[in-house]
């Protein structure tokens, strides 16, 4: 069984449909966690244009941990409420953040990282973690993007 997932749409809501529809399948009736993030976070690389980083942070006991990711070694620890991983968890809302560096108390784990979106992952009114994407370019995440990483988050968080 090979896994090759080549996602190429003219549009953004057909990309992120594209997309959701990949992650359906990678994750289906696998109950690992990790196994899930990881290939995840591969697909997701794999697929959106201009990102240094995306990956997950995991609630443990109330702080954040790192998990399994693509892109530059990372924070491992974030509290609740520091960063802007930190706010997501903490408020559980989503945080699309134009430029990190007007970002109070933004976490700098690689310097190339320029705007974010942390969606928070919640089930049964339960904060499982974080999916946190990071891109050098200033602005990179539109009201478009945030609806389709909203969505991988919902599939995500019945899988995790
Ligand atoms: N910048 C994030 C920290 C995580 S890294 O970007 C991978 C933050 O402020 O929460």
């Amino acid at each position: 069984m090979t896994y090759d997932f080549r996602i190429e749409a003219a549009d953004k809501p057909t990309l992120y449909r594209d997309l959701a529809s990949a992650l359906e399948g990678l994750v289906a009736g696998e109950p690992d966690a990790i196994a899930n993030m990881a290939n995840a976070s591969a697909l997701i690389w794999e697929t959106l244009p201009d990102l240094n980083w995306v990956g997950f942070y995991r609630n443990v006991g109330g702080e954040l941990v790192l998990g399994p990711f693509q892109g530059r070694p990372a924070c491992i620890r974030i509290p609740f409420g520091t960063g802007v991983c930190g706010v997501a968890a903490q408020t559980r809302a989503v945080q699309r953040i134009e430029d990190v560096h007007a970002f109070p108390g933004h976490i700098a784990c690689d310097s190339a990282s320029n705007s974010e979106i942390v969606v928070p992952l919640i089930r049964d009114g339960e904060l499982l973690g974080v999916l946190d994407l990071d891109s050098p370019n200033t602005g990179r995440f539109t009201e478009e993007d945030e609806a389709g990483i909203v969505r991988l988050g919902e599939i995500l968080s019945n899988v995790l």
